[in-house]
C-alpha cells in the first residue's frame, strides 16, 4: 500500500476522477437515442441512424440519427416559420431570451461538461473552466446586443435562416459562437453538430424548450457531411455559416457560388509562436503547453510552428522537453490529466501518418519517455526540430499534439517565416518589449494576435482568419455583422432578391436598363454601327499598371461607342498577363498599407482636387457616352463629392478597444485585406468607378480595377489625374477589356486577396466560384444593379467594411 511518504517522495498525482453518473443518467433518461431537433419538438428521422462514441474508451454512448434532405427541409421550413415572430419579439424580447439560455447553461455547466468530455475527449478540467463558461459568456454578451440593436445598429436587419455546420473539437462552444450572435440579430438557426460530437447540442436542444425560447427558433439536424451538404444546398437558408476543415470550406464556397447565400468561413490554420530572445523563458513553455497542447492540439488556431530567436532556442527545446516529460495524458475524466483522447480513429490515423512523414523528411521527433494509455485513442505530445521551413509538417494541419520548432536570426525574418504559410488565423508573440512586439503584430497575417498569451478567447474579441483560414468574424462587435444585412437588401449582395429588395428609383432603374441594354457584348460592338468619320477616333489609351500606361499584352483593342452607336474610340483589349502584371504591381505597392491614414486622405483630396480642375472635359465625355449634359455635370459634381467621402473616412474609420475579461486591452483594428480586384459598375461610368475603387484604396487596400465595358473612357481619363495627384504607382492599376473575362482571371489569382464584382448574376457566380481556390473574399450583386447617385446605397460603411478586415490584437497588462 502506498504511504504517505511514498507520496510525499513521488509527487505523484493520485486519481481524481469526475463524477459521470448523472450525464449517464440523462442518456439514459432519452434511451440512449436521439431524433432531430425541429419546431421545438423532437422528431424522429427519415433515414439511418449511427452511434456516437467516447474517444476514451470507445465504447458507444447513444443513436443518433443520420437527417436527409427531407428532414433538413423540415428544419429550415421550421426555421423560416419562426424567424418573423422572432424577429418582431423586438431586441428586449430576444435578450430576455439569450440572458435566460445563459443563466440555464451555468445553472447545469457541471452536466454539459461532462457529457462534453465522455463525447470528445478533451480534459474535463478544460471543458469545466473554458469551454462551458464560454459558452455562457457568448450568450451573456449577445443577449446585450440583442438589446442594444436597434440603437446601436440602426439600418441593419437580421439575414434570416441560418444554416451553421461545426466541427468537434469544441461542440458547444462553437454552438454558442454560432448560434448566440444569430438570434440576437433576430434570425433563426438550423445547426448541423459534427458528427462525432452531437451530444451536448441536443442536450442544448432541450434547453431551449426548457427556457421557452419560440419554437423552430433554434433546430439542431444530426448526421454527418451528408446532412451538412443538404443545409447547404437548401434554397431556404439564407446564410451559411461554417468551421472546419478548408478543403470542405472549398467545397461550401463553391456550392453557394451565385446562390445569394452570404458565407462565413472559419478554416484551418498553422498559426506561428514567435519567441524572441527578451522572451520570459518560463511563461513561453507554459504558453507553449496552452498553444499546442490544450485540447490535445485539436484547435485551429493552435500554435503548431514555434519560431525562437537562434540564440535562446537550445535553452528553450531543453526547457520544453523537461516540462513535457511532466505533462500527464490519460482518462479525460481525470481532473489532473493535461491531454485527452483524440477523437477518432480516423483523426489518430491522420496525426500518425503525418508525424512519420515528418520523420522520413528528416526532422528530429522528440517525445517523453511515458506511453499513453492502450485502451481509447491517444497520442503524445510531441515536439520536432531541425525542421526545414517548407516540410510537410511545417506547412498541413496537423490537428493533433505536434508541434515543430524552427529558428530566425531578425525580426524581419521572422515576420517572413511567421507568414509562410497559406493560413492566417492567429499568431502570439513572445517578448518583453512592447515596442517591438506592437511593431510586429500589425505585419502577421493573422485574424488574431496574442501578445505573450495565447489561445484566449472571449466573445467581446472577433476571431477569424485571413486566406484560406476563410473569412468573417465571430464574437465582438464584428462579429455581428456576419448575421445582419442593410435594410432591405439581400444578404449576399444587395438590391432585389428572396428577401425583398430596396426600392431602386424608378428613373434610375429605367436608366439602368436603357444603358445595360446598350452595353451589349463586345462581339456584338465590333458589328455595331459605322466607324466614326467624324469627329476622329480620340486618342487609345493603354492600360494603367504600375502607375504607367501599358500596352496591352494581346495587342488588341475594343472599340468604345457612343449612345447612338458611332465608334468615339478604343481601349486596351487586356488579357491575364495584363491582369498578372496589374496584380504584382499592387502587390509591390501594399506598402500602401502602412501609409498613415492621414497621407491616405491628403491623396485622396488631391484626386478630387485635380477632378475637379477637369470637370468640364470629364462631363462632356460622359455627355457623349449618352448622358444629358446636366446629368454628365452633375455625375462629375457627385464624383468630387464622393471622393471627399473617402478622404474622409480615410482616417475615421477606426477600430476599438474590446472589454475583455482578462488583465488586457484587445485591440480591435480594420485592417486593409490586401490587393483587391474591383469590376466596376456599367452604369454611372464614373461615379461607378470612383464609388467602389476609392473605399478600397481609402483602407489602404491596393486595387486592380476592370472599369466598365461599355464606357471605359471616363476611367481612362482618370490615368492623367492619378499621375498628378501622388497616388504612389502600383496602388491603383486599370485594365480595361471584358469584364467577364478579366473578372474570372481576378477570382483564379492566388495572389489577389479579395474582389467585388460589379456585373451579371452569371458572371456573380463564375466569380464566387473560382474564388474558392485561395478562399478569397467577394462581394457581388448578382446584376442587381444600385443608384450611385444616392448617397445611402451609394456609399457608406457597408463599402468600408467590405474593404477591411478585422485584427484582434490581445496586449496584456500587469507584472
Ligand atoms: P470537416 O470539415 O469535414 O467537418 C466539419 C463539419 O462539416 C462537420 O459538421 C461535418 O459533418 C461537416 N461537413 C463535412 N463535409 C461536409 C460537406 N461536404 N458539406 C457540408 N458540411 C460538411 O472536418 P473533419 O472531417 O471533422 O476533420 C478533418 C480535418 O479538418 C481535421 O483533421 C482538421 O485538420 C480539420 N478541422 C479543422 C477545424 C477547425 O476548426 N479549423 C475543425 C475540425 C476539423
Amino acid at each position: 500500500m502506498t504511504s504517505i511518504p511514498d507520496i510525499f517522495g513521488t509527487m505523484a498525482y493520485g486519481p481524481a476522477p469526475e463524477a459521470v453518473a448523472p450525464a449517464q443518467a440523462w442518456l439514459e433518461q432519452h434511451g440512449r437515442r436521439f431524433g432531430l431537433f425541429i419546431g421545438g419538438e423532437w422528431r424522429e428521422g427519415e433515414g439511418e441512424t449511427f452511434e456516437t462514441l467516447n474517444p476514451a474508451t470507445g465504447k458507444p454512448l447513444a443513436t443518433l440519427t443520420q437527417a436527409t434532405a427531407g428532414d433538413v427541409d423540415r428544419a429550415v421550413r421550421a426555421a423560416r416559420k419562426a424567424q418573423p415572430g422572432w424577429w418582431e419579439l423586438g431586441g428586449h424580447g430576444r435578450a430576455r431570451h439569450l440572458y435566460a439560455i445563459a443563466r440555464q447553461v451555468q445553472k447545469h455547466s457541471r452536466l454539459f461538461a461532462v457529457l462534453e468530455t465522455l463525447d470528445n475527449g478533451k480534459p474535463i478540467r478544460e471543458s469545466r473552466d473554458i469551454d462551458i463558461p464560454l459558452v455562457a459568456r457568448h450568450f451573456y454578451y449577445h443577449a446585450g446586443w440583442a438589446q442594444l440593436m436597434a440603437r446601436e445598429l440602426p439600418g441593419r436587419e437580421p439575414i434570416g435562416v441560418i444554416g451553421q455546420i461545426i466541427p468537434w473539437n469544441f461542440p458547444l462552444l462553437m454552438l454558442a459562437w454560432k448560434i448566440a450572435p444569430a438570434l440576437a440579430m433576430g434570425n433563426t438557426v438550423v445547426l448541423k453538430p459534427a458528427e462525432f460530437t452531437s451530444l451536448t447540442a441536443l442536450r442544448f436542444a432541450e434547453l431551449c424548450r426548457e427556457i421557452g425560447l419560440p419554437p423552430g427558433v433554434v433546430n439542431v439536424v444530426t448526421g454527418d457531411g451528408r446532412a451538412g451538404e443538404a443545409v447547404v444546398a437548401h434554397p431556404g437558408v439564407d446564410k451559411i455559416a461554417f468551421t472546419g476543415s478548408t478543403e470542405v470550406g472549398r467545397l461550401i464556397r463553391a456550392a453557394t457560388a451565385g446562390s445569394g447565400k452570404k458565407l462565413s468561413l472559419e478554416l484551418g490554420g498553422k498559426s506561428p509562436f514567435v519567441v524572441f530572445p527578451d522572451a520570459d523563458l518560463d511563461s513561453v513553455v507554459e504558453g507553449v503547453v496552452d498553444a499546442i497542447w490544450f485540447n490535445q492540439g485539436q484547435v485551429c488556431c493552435a500554435g503548431s510552428r514555434i519560431l525562437v530567436q537562434e540564440g535562446i532556442a537550445e535553452r528553450l527545446v531543453a526547457k520544453l522537453k523537461a516540462r513535457m516529460e511532466t505533462l500527464r495524458v490519460g482518462d479525460p475524466m481525470d481532473k489532473a490529466v493535461d491531454m485527452g483522447a483524440i477523437i477518432a480513429p480516423v483523426q489518430l490515423e491522420k496525426i500518425q501518418s503525418l508525424v512519420r512523414r515528418g520523420q522520413d523528411e528528416g526532422a528530429e521527433l522528440w517525445q517523453p519517455s511515458w506511453s499513453c494509455p492502450r485502451e481509447g485513442w491517444f497520442f503524445p505530445p510531441t515536439l520536432f526540430t531541425e525542421v526545414a521551413p517548407s516540410a510537410t509538417i511545417a506547412q498541413v494541419e496537423i490537428f493533433g499534439p505536434v508541434v515543430v520548432l524552427m529558428t530566425f536570426r531578425t525580426p524581419v525574418e521572422a515576420v517572413e517565416l511567421a507568414n509562410n504559410t497559406r493560413y492566417g488565423l492567429a499568431a502570439s508573440v513572445w517578448t518583453e518589449n512592447i515596442n517591438l512586439a506592437l511593431d510586429v503584430a500589425p505585419q502577421l497575417k493573422a485574424g488574431t494576435v496574442w501578445i505573450n498569451c495565447t489561445n484566449v478567447f472571449d466573445a467581446a474579441s472577433g476571431f477569424g482568419g485571413y486566406r484560406e483560414s476563410g473569412f468573417g468574424r465571430e464574437g465582438g462587435s464584428e462579429g455581428l455583422r456576419e448575421y445582419v444585412k442593410w435594410a432591405g437588401r439581400r444578404a449576399g449582395g444587395h438590391a432585389g432578391g428572396r428577401s425583398g429588395g430596396r426600392a431602386i428609383g424608378a428613373s434610375t432603374r429605367s436608366r439602368a436598363t436603357k444603358q445595360r441594354r446598350a452595353a451589349s457584348t463586345i462581339s456584338d460592338r465590333r458589328t455595331v454601327g459605322p466607324p466614326d468619320r467624324l469627329p476622329a477616333i480620340d486618342r487609345t489609351p493603354k492600360l494603367y499598371i504600375g502607375g504607367k500606361q501599358a500596352r496591352p499584352d494581346s495587342g488588341y483593342s475594343l472599340p468604345v461607342l457612343d449612345a447612338a452607336g458611332r465608334r468615339i474610340g478604343e481601349v486596351g483589349h487586356g488579357n491575364r498577363k495584363d491582369i498578372r502584371n496589374a496584380v504584382e504591381a499592387a502587390r509591390k505597392a501594399t506598402s500602401w498599407a502602412h501609409a498613415t491614414a492621414h497621407n491616405r486622405a491628403q491623396v485622396l483630396y488631391y484626386i478630387a482636387e485635380n477632378l475637379a480642375a477637369r470637370a468640364e472635359e470629364f462631363s462632356e465625355r460622359l455627355a457623349r457616352l449618352g448622358s444629358d449634359a446636366a446629368e454628365a455635370a452633375a455625375e462629375v459634381a457627385q464624383s468630387i463629392e464622393r471622393i471627399y467621402a473617402y478622404a474622409a473616412w480615410a482616417d475615421k474609420y477606426d477600430g476599438r478597444v474590446h472589454h475583455t475579461p482578462f488583465r488586457n486591452v484587445t485591440l480591435a483594428m480594420p485592417e486593409p485585406i490586401g490587393v483587391l480586384g474591383v469590376v466596376c459598375p456599367d452604369t454611372a461610368p464614373l461615379l461607378g468607378f470612383v464609388s467602389t475603387v476609392l473605399p478600397p484604396v481609402a483602407m489602404g487596400n491596393t486595387v486592380v480595377a476592370v472599369p466598365s465595358a461599355r464606357a471605359p473612357l471616363p476611367a481612362t481619363d482618370l490615368y492623367q489625374v492619378l499621375d498628378t495627384s501622388d497616388v504612389p504607382g502600383g496602388v491603383i492599376n486599370i485594365v480595361t477589356g471584358v469584364p467577364e473575362e478579366l473578372a474570372a482571371v481576378l477570382a483564379a489569382h492566388d495572389d489577389v486577396d479579395g474582389l467585388w464584382y460589379f456585373g451579371t448574376a452569371a458572371g456573380a457566380t463564375e466569380v464566387e466560384r473560382l474564388s474558392a481556390g485561395n478562399m478569397k473574399r467577394t462581394w457581388v450583386d448578382y446584376g442587381g444593379g444600385r443608384d450611385w447617385a444616392d448617397r445611402m446605397s451609394g456609399e457608406g460603411e457597408e463599402f468600408l467594411e467590405q474593404a477591411t478586415q478585422v485584427k484582434n490584437i490581445w496586449v496584456p497588462y500587469g507584472e
